[in-house]
This record gives C-alpha cells, sequence and structure tokens, in this order.
C-alpha cells in the first residue's frame, strides 16, 4: 500500500524549517534548465539523468518509506491469516499479504536507483529514523479488521498511489502500474468479505461496525495533514512527484467511499459528514491531528510491536543471506580457479 508519512519529513517533529539556499553555478543553471523544461513537458527523469539533490533526497525519502509501509504494512494483517474463517479467506489474505511484500520489494529496488543502499533504507527502518506508514501502528481486533483494512486503507493508497503513476521519476511510476493494479484487488476483496458480513448474523454487522467506527478517522489522516502544515508538499508538487494535494485527495476518498459505506449498511462514525450541494462534494467533520503527530513520533499503540517484530525478522534472516553470501564467494572462487 500506502500513503501519508509521504509528506511527513524523517527523523522527529513536524518541521523541517527552512532549507539554506544551495549556490548554483552556470553549468548546474544549465542542467536545471533541461531538467525543469523536461518536468515541464511531463517527461520522466531516469536513474542516469542529472536531477538536482532536492529532487532525488526527496524522492529517496518518499519511495523508502512508501516501501516500509508496505513491508510493516504486512504486520497488521499477517496476524489473522493463521485465524482467518475459510481456506477461501486464508488464501486471499495470504495472497495479498504477499503482494504487500512483493511491493515493499519493488520499491526498495526503485529506491536503489537513486543511489542508496537496501542496507541504509533496512538500517534506516530498524533504528526508527525512517517512517512508515501510521494507519499499521494501529491493532487489528476482529477479523471484520482485515475486510476494513482492504476497503478503506488500500482504498486510500489507491486514491493516493494512482497519481504516483504518472510521477515524473520513471522507475517510480513504472513501480506504481502493477502496484496499483494489486491494490485493486485487495480493495474488492476487503469490500467483497464485508458485504458477506452485512449479510449474516447481528453479530457480524457489529464486527463490521466496529472496526469502521476505529478505522474511519485513522483512513482520512493517511493522506497527510492539511497542505498549509505539509513542508514537502509542495517541493513534491513542484517536481511533479506529486499530483494532487492531500486534502483534495482527502475530499476524493471521502466522495468514493460514503456511497460505498451506503451500499454496505454502514455508518461512518461522522456526525459531520453530509452532502454540501454548493461544493459538489461531502463535507466532513474535524480530524485528530494531534493524536496523528503522537503516532507518527512513536507514541501510538502498536510502534514498539511494529518494529519489534521487523529488526527480530531481520535478525533471524541474517543466517540466510550470510549462507546466500559465502555461496556465492566460493562459487566465484572455483569459477576463477576453473578459468585459470
Ligand atoms: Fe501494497
Ligand atoms: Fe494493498
Amino acid at each position: 500500500m500506502y500513503t501519508q508519512s509521504f509528506s511527513v519529513g524523517d527523523g522527529q517533529g513536524k518541521s523541517n524549517g527552512p532549507k539554506p539556499v544551495p549556490v548554483i553555478s552556470v553549468d548546474d543553471a544549465e542542467k536545471v534548465a533541461a531538467f525543469e523544461q523536461k518536468i515541464a513537458d511531463d517527461g520522466r527523469i531516469e536513474p542516469q539523468d542529472w536531477m538536482p539533490e532536492a529532487y532525488r533526497k526527496t524522492l529517496i525519502r518518499q519511495i523508502s518509506q512508501h516501501a516500509h509501509s508496505e513491508i510493516v504494512g504486512m504486520l497488521p494483517e499477517g496476524n489473522w491469516i493463521s485465524r482467518a474463517p475459510s481456506l477461501k479467506r486464508k488464501a486471499i489474505l495470504i495472497a495479498k499479504v504477499q503482494d504487500e511484500g512483493g511491493h515493499g520489494l519493488y520499491l526498495y529496488s526503485a529506491a536503489e536507483t537513486l543511489g542508496v543502499s537496501r542496507d541504509k533504507m533496512l538500517d534506516d527502518l530498524h533504528t526508527g529514523r525512517a517512517k512508515y506508514s501510521s494507519i499499521f501502528n494501529y491493532p487489528t481486533l476482529n477479523w471484520a479488521d482485515v475486510g476494513v483494512i482492504g476497503w478503506l486503507v488500500d482504498g486510500a493508497a489507491i486514491m493516493n498511489q494512482i497519481p504516483l503513476c504518472r510521477c515524473s521519476y520513471g522507475p517510480y511510476a513504472r513501480a506504481m502500474i502493477r502496484v496499483c493494479k494489486e491494490e485493486s484487488f485487495h480493495q474488492r476483496q476487503g469490500y467483497e468479505s464485508l458485504l458477506v458480513m452485512m449479510r449474516g448474523t447481528e453479530e457480524q454487522r457489529a464486527m463490521v461496525q466496529d472496526a469502521v467506527n476505529r478505522w474511519w478517522w485513522k483512513c482520512l489522516a493517511m493522506f497527510g495533514p492539511p497542505d498549509a502544515d505539509s513542508p514537502n508538499s509542495a517541493i513534491g508538487m513542484r517536481y511533479g512527484i506529486k499530483r494532487f494535494s492531500n486534502d483534495d485527495l482527502r475530499q476524493k476518498f471521502v466522495d468514493a467511499t460514503v456511497p460505498q459505506a451506503e451500499i454496505l449498511g454502514v455508518t461512518l462514525p461522522d456526525p459531520d459528514l453530509k452532502w454540501n450541494e454548493a461544493r459538489g462534494h461531502y463535507d466532513y467533520g474535524p480530524i485528530d491531528w494531534d493524536e496523528f503527530w503522537r503516532t507518527v513520533n512513536g507514541d501510538g499503540p502498536c510502534n514498539k510491536e511494529r518494529l519489534a517484530t521487523r529488526v527480530k525478522a531481520d535478525r533471524d534472516g541474517q543466517w540466510v543471506r550470510d549462507a546466500a553470501l559465502a555461496h556465492a564467494r566460493k562459487r566465484a572462487a572455483r569459477e576463477a580457479k576453473e578459468a585459470a
């Protein structure tokens, strides 16, 4: 999946503060002009092309946060694989969680084309320096959470990610095409599983409503802070990485989701949610940004658990990487000997 933190600076705190203005030489000025022309023409920047440092850094932060979000995003749902209510649901959930792992690997590869190593990105994640989407710092308390994550969390991710298929950096844009197709399956399987539960018992309907109540506001916060408080949004827009503002995407998501909730027969937990004829959009109530920032900065209900799980998985897998490297070294030595 996912979204939100892509406009959040790594490290602690919400403000990145003003940056010093770099000195630009005549040579650089020509390169900058060619780069900006390409962006203006809606062309694609490729790894071998010259790019400003701010562009490279913005992309590394965004793509690596996106990759981390895919990988950490496997955890809340992975927790339910052993408890899925049927073989069919289990097979679907395994496929979905596996897709998320694939998205993470795709995106780490895209980030590597910008000159950052995978070891460095993983180290940043494991030491808490890098962010990932805060939505995964909340627990999945009942089976309906799995359906609601598909419907709402993957649904929000799709809203955010479809414009990324046209982002100015070629490897990222191309990776997103496949990712979006798979996210679409994630959203549909979630919605379908909720439809089945809503046609079931009173208890099942109550589980769905409970899950919707807990996830709705978190999903709205996934689009990131309002544009005025989003220090990285402007640079993303300027460089053709971001095509729509956080608030525009959030509004699109609300407008698309309200009719789906009506078909499903659930109530979205917002007394202020209503159609605004003049605007041609749904109005919605205020989002609790203090809670959002607390979670982004490490104080959500599952932050420590999620990170500890990733660090343990990395440590447990070290012997596999060591063995693969030892085998590669042995093979190279044997081939060198045979060639001599
Ligand atoms: Fe994904
Ligand atoms: Fe997904």
